[in-house]
């Protein structure tokens, strides 16, 4: 029998509509990754007024970033992102907390998209978002050019569909140069990877 596509599996992200829908669809759905994004911010640091740099990738309308800036009072976020529709929403959205986040917009899909981004971070953090470029390879250099934008002693935590498998992307973490590479939480088709910058 043929596999019925997902029509939610092919995503126009420069849609001003398309993604006013998929956000209203997700926030039906954002108290499933709570306990996810908890344990993000406690591996992060256990001092919560502690001055994390964040850089959220594919932040979409900021739900990780404002996650985070809500429980470190003291950070200040990047929110990366392609579309512009979702920064945007997210701008909107994340109103209470004007001065401690920007938006980058770039593609993290094309090469050399890190040095967009001004800065290093204390915490790169991502969220159902890497996978959306599809191939590995792509995958792999993404993981590569996040390396350069975390400090020493910071981390990268990603939060995201296991597509493609666990087994890979640990592997691709480790050859970026991090270091305690793990999974941190497992949900089959998604799971927490993430390691530490010596
Ligand atoms: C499923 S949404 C997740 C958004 C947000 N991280 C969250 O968890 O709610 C995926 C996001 O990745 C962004 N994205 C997809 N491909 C991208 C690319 N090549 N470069 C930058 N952002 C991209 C989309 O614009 C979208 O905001």
């Amino acid at each position: 029998m043929p596999k019925l596509l997902d029509p939610w599996d092919h995503h126009d992200w420069s849609s001003k509509d398309y993604v006013s829908q998929w956000a209203e669809r997700q926030d039906e759905r954002e108290v499933d990754r709570e306990e996810i994004f908890h344990l993000m911010a406690k591996t992060l640091s256990s001092d919560p007024g502690v001055a994390l740099d964040i850089l959220d990738l594919g932040a979409g309308y900021g739900a990780l970033a404002q996650f985070l800036l809500n429980h470190f009072p003291n950070a200040k976020a990047v929110c990366q992102d392609g579309s512009a529709e979702m920064a945007k929403l997210g701008g909107k959205r994340m109103e209470a907390l004007k001065g401690r986040f920007k938006y980058v917009l770039c593609d993290f899909s094309k090469p050399g998209w890190s040095r967009k981004i001004k800065g290093s971070f204390n915490a790169v953090v991502s969220s159902i978002a890497i996978h959306n470029v599809r191939e590995p390879d792509i995958i792999r250099s993404i993981y590569a050019e996040t390396f350069s934008l975390v400090n020493p002693g910071g981390y990268f935590l990603n939060f995201d569909r296991m597509t493609p498998s666990q087994e890979d992307q640990l592997t691709w973490l480790k050859e970026a140069g991090f270091a305690n590479v793990k999974c941190f939480w497992d949900g089959g088709r998604r799971a927490l990877l993430g390691g530490y910058k010596k």
